[in-house]
């Protein structure tokens, strides 16, 4: 398959620098993009995309959010970082705030979501030995197939997907596998009395959107509280109304003892992660024990405040949930043999290609990036779309029109 998907002689040499200068650890979608406003992205020539992966979620409130932006440069002509050797006064009221709006009773303030992952794991073992009684360095934490925390050592130590570990070893000890959506296979881990903690995300992103059955949560929670197992749940990617709930969990009505958060805490304009617990475990680190010199800084703590509100107030949880069963229902009304599966909850979706070239997929994305969609593949034949939460439906029908007119050029 071959079209001709250049780029203007302006977005080459954008190209050729990060090619030249840049370790290639990645492979974009060849566009350079040099503004944002809401759910639209705008290209060096000028050219408008509908942003259809929000930076892997972290634009839910859409780019350059007015609240959240005049906040970050009001506190970043103030002040900006003190690194934890001194207080400083927006500390104390954010950490009242975050932990008065997902009800726990304490936060650890982090900047990447893969440090927030790391931490939750330092307080589940700390919680092991401590209150569980688990014999030193005996701690093993159970992740899921298909899971994706982030790039460390630790989070590609729990990796199943080769292109994240391979060639990276020697590998963290005490981490243990169990298929995605498998109670039977958990409650098998479970019986080693070693296990501190079940890390998991509620809806695997990377993975390609995988949903768990109806109920997983419930009976994830449940073996927790029989095996005394700490229940840390990735919400990164799925939380912050991004599922059509505050947090994915809230679909079960679950309760993680740890919960993880990150991305779309900024609104996309820094990094900021936190994991929330409960006293009897975060009380196990103690001073000097843990930390980060950027983390729980003074402009990350007023633009993290100002991105929860504007998640309640301009009521977004809602909104991804009416738009996403409008985008499902529109795809699976286009009745393309292209699409094997449309799949979601809420804003975070994905289809499924049904073709025999596994290259397709990457061929679509640049059929919507000429037509004016941003998307990217993951896992060769899956695309997610994921629109920042404020899309509304006329919207959803104009880019669901993009997608149909880019399926019709493959064909
Ligand atoms: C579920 C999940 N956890 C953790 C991470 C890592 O976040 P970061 O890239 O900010 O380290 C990601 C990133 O995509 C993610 O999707």
């Amino acid at each position: 398959m071959t079209t001709n998907h250049d780029v203007s002689a302006k977005a080459a040499k954008y190209l050729e620098l990060e090619d030249h200068y840049g370790a290639h650890n990645y492979h974009p979608i060849p566009v350079v993009l040099e503004r944002g406003e809401g759910v639209y992205l705008y290209d060096v020539d000028g050219k408008k995309y509908f942003d259809f992966l929000s930076g892997y979620s972290a634009v839910n409130q859409g780019h350059c959010h007015p609240a959240i932006i005049k906040t970050l440069q009001e506190q970043a002509a103030k002040l900006t970082l003190t690194s934890r050797a001194f207080h400083n006064n927006l500390l104390g009221e954010y950490e009242q705030y975050i932990t008065k709006y997902f009800g726990y009773d304490k936060v650890l303030p982090m900047n990447t979501g893969v440090e927030g992952g790391e931490t939750a794991i330092k307080l589940a073992r700390r919680w092991g030995y401590n209150v569980k009684g688990i014999a030193d360095n005996e701690a093993k934490i159970i992740f899921a197939e298909g899971n994706f925390w982030g790039r460390t050592l630790a989070a590609i130590s729990s990796s199943t997907d080769p292109s994240s570990f391979k060639g990276f070893g020697p590998y963290m000890p005490g981490f243990g596998l169990v298929p995605y959506n498998d109670l039977v296979a958990l409650e098998k881990a479970f019986q080693d009395k070693t296990v501190a903690a079940f890390m998991v995300e509620p809806i695997q992103g990377e993975a390609g959107v995988v949903l768990p059955d109806d109920g997983y949560l419930k009976g994830v929670r449940a073996l927790c509280n029989e095996y005394n197992v700490l229940f840390i749940a990735d919400e990164i990617q799925t939380g912050l109304a991004r599922t059509g709930k505050m947090l994915a969990c809230d679909h079960e009505e679950v309760r993680p003892d740890i919960l993880i958060l990150g991305k779309a805490l900024s609104g996309g304009t820094l990094p900021i992660s936190a994991v929330l617990a409960d006293d009897i475990v975060m009380m196990q680190i103690k001073p000097g024990e843990h930390g980060s010199t950027y983390g729980g800084n003074p402009l990350a703590c007023a633009v993290a405040i100002k991105s929860l509100e504007v998640l309640k107030s301009e009521k977004m949880a809602e909104n991804a949930e009416a738009m996403g069963d409008l985008l499902r229902a529109e795809l699976e009304k286009l009745n393309s043999p292209l699409i094997k599966l449309v799949r979601g909850r809420g804003l975070l979706n994905a289809i499924v290609i049904n073709h025999k070239d596994p290259e397709v997929s990457w061929e679509l994305c640049l059929h919507l990036r000429d037509l004016g969609l941003l998307a990217k593949p993951t896992h060769g034949d899956k695309i997610r779309f994921a629109p920042p939460l404020i899309i509304n439906e006329a919207q959803i029908k104009e880019a669901v029109q993009i997608i149909a007119t880019a399926l019709s050029r493959l064909s």
